[in-house]
């Protein structure tokens, strides 16, 4: 074999944790388990996500799909991935989860309401959803004559980006943020 070559693979091997070059950076078990959770939910985001931004299809089985799954890695199936303490030199998790249980597992159990939303309003492609680039929920109310959006009436896009957020509100408090 060329020494060359296996000096610069172990070289290579031993700065990979430190750097982190994927997101994993070589984490095992339970840590590895939800990253792989969470990884598997950010590539169904971006599906729809892509939709949105007006870079795909509109496609309602596909928000469905991805609706569907990230049902089920939501609540419990979420939570379980996190036992008390489990922290390694990889996760990106905070030790504040452990003392503020309760408000994470919310967000997770949000997360199976707000995909259920989501599965519900695929159809529902809406009218004016190509404007919104800024999709501002809050403030104003829409265009002229629309009505508000009742929770049954609800876009995609809106329906979307509710879940969307759920995801940045876990992970501004209970991940840290790599750079
Ligand atoms: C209840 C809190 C919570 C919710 C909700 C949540 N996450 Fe996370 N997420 C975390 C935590 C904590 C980590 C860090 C896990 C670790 O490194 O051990 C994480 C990590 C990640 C990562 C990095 C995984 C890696 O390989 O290091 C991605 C990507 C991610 N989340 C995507 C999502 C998406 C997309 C959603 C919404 C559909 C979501 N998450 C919802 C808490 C949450």
């Amino acid at each position: 074999m060329n020494k060359h070559f296996v000096a610069i693979a172990i070289g290579l091997i031993a700065t990979l944790p430190a750097q982190n070059l994927s997101a994993h950076g070589g984490a095992t078990g339970i840590v590895k388990e939800r990253m792989d959770l969470m990884v598997d939910m950010k590539d169904e985001v971006k599906k729809v996500s892509a939709i949105f931004k007006g870079q795909r299809e509109y496609d309602a089985d596909l928000i469905r799909r991805a609706a569907s799954l990230i049902e089920k890695h939501s609540g419990d199936a979420m939570t379980k991935l996190f036992p008390q303490g489990s922290l390694d030199k990889h996760t990106e998790a905070k030790p504040v989860i452990w003392e503020e249980w309760q408000r994470f597992q919310e967000l997770a159990d949000e997360q199976t309401r707000l995909a259920k939303q989501l599965h519900a309003a695929a159809d529902n492609q809406g009218q004016d959803e190509e404007e919104s680039d800024n999709a501002s929920m809050m403030g104003t109310s829409s265009m002229m004559g629309t009505a508000p959006a009742e929770s049954g009436t609800q876009t995609a896009g809106q329906a979307f980006k509710a879940l969307a957020d759920n995801c940045s509100s876990c992970h501004e408090r209970f991940r840290i943020e790599k750079k």
